[in-house]
């Protein structure tokens, strides 16, 4: 069927966006899903820096490609052997499919699903190929998923089935910056009350963290980004102290107001200079967690001897190490008693059509978590 998506065509165009449109509302063709496979009319699409990184060739993908990747939506139609979905279902999306049966699936650790993760590389779906094309020209799908489009066919491993009483535009959050930034700070980083914290970089995905810091009990949630208005939205979140990363000494005057560093410091910002100030503030002993995407070209130098002598330990987090299965109910389950106030991350929605206009406030830091509604 025809539907209408944002295509990107080629990666590298130059902001303003909203001059270079990157990406270009057509109508293109999806099919129907396959066994499997499930068709989603898409009720909400969240802008990502992972599809922004898409789009300045920061994470090379295949072109021509629909992204999106932070979605929520209702179950529309269901492929041979789907037995547990059904027409009318709500879900929300998580961008790495797993297939139950690799070694990482059996390790409990399906975010590194290895044929997930080929799929997701290839542009394609984990059961092999792509539903969508143009013109008889394949198009690419973003994560498994292509959320920026109305309606979408993905894997039955693509989604999670969520109660229908939940906001479709708050459900798409948990898909990628909760199940991301809390991640990070309970499965990854495992921060334990009373313990102390360092955010840096305070997009979607870093203020889930500061929300994910609180849970935990962190007694010091120290909260980092280049720009004045997010520390104070940090700070609403339940940040104790904001740093201004511009600031000629960030790293010491964190030291000090934390008597020689954090015990767990998480980089979310995307950028080699974030990762070097949340090792910096790190404390002896202490836990530096990763989960920003830069370049793959992109170098961070570290003395070996920090990690030995101070007993340091250095970590990645994808999909925050999350199981999504277990913790996006977990997660909606906090939320609704309050405790993890996701929908204070939603600053904005938006229509497919003024896609580009989201994401040059992305770029300009001017936003947190914006919201494409069908
Ligand atoms: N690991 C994963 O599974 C995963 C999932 C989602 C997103 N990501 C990545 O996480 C990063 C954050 O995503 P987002 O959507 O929240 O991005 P965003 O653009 O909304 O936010 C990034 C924030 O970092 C700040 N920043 C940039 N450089 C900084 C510096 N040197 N020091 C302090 N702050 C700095 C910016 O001002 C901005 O507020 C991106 O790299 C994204 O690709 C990773
Ligand atoms: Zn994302
Ligand atoms: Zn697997």
């Amino acid at each position: 069927m025809k539907i209408k998506a944002a295509v990107l065509n080629e990666m590298g165009a130059e902001a303003p966006y909203t001059n270079s449109k990157p990406l270009r509302i057509e109508d293109i063709d999806l099919q129907p899903p396959g066994p499997g496979e499930i068709m989603v009319k898409m009720a909400a699409a969240g802008l990502c820096h992972s599809d922004l990184s898409v789009i300045n060739g920061s994470r090379p993908r295949p072109t021509p490609m629909v992204l999106g990747h932070e979605a929520a939506g209702i179950v529309e139609e269901v492929g041979d052997f789907v037995t547990d979905l059904k027409v009318g279902d709500h879900v929300v999306m998580v961008f790495v499919p797993s297939c139950g049966h690799c070694l990482p699936c059996c390790e409990g650790r399906p975010a590194l699903c290895e044929p997930g993760a080929e799929s997701n590389n290839a542009g394609t779906l984990i059961s092999g190929g792509s539903r969508l094309s143009r013109n008889e020209e394949s198009v690419s799908h973003h994560l498994g998923v292509s959320a920026f489009a109305e309606y979408a066919t993905m894997s039955r491993n693509s989604v999670i089935k969520i109660d229908k009483d939940l906001p479709l535009d708050q459900a798409a959050l948990f898909g990628c910056a909760v199940l991301t930034g809390v991640g990070a700070v309970v499965n990854t980083g495992k921060v334990e009350p009373g313990s102390t914290v360092a955010v840096v970089g305070l997009g979607g995905v870093g203020l889930a963290s500061i929300l994910g810091a609180r849970l935990s009990g962190a007694s010091r949630i120290v909260a980092v980004d280049l720009d004045d208005s997010k520390l104070a939205l940090a700070k609403e979140l339940g940040a104790t102290d904001c740093f201004n990363a511009r600031s000629p000494d960030c790293v010491g005057e964190i030291r000090e107001a934390t008597q020689g560093g954090v015990n767990y410091a998480f980089e979310l910002a995307g950028a080699v200079p974030a990762l070097e100030t949340a090792y910096n503030v790190t404390r002896r002993g202490g836990t530096t967690v990763t989960a920003g995407l830069p370049h793959p070209d992109k170098r961070f130098a570290l003395a070996p001897v920090s990690l030995v002598a101070e007993e340091r330990t250095l970590k990645g987090s994808y999909i925050g190490t999350s199981v999504p299965m277990r913790d996006i109910p977990r997660y909606i389950s906090l939320f609704r008693q309050g405790r993890l106030p996701v929908d204070r991350l939603l600053t904005g929605h938006l229509k497919l059509e003024n896609i580009n206009e989201g994401f040059d406030l992305m770029a300009q830091g001017k936003a947190v978590r914006q919201v494409i509604t069908f």
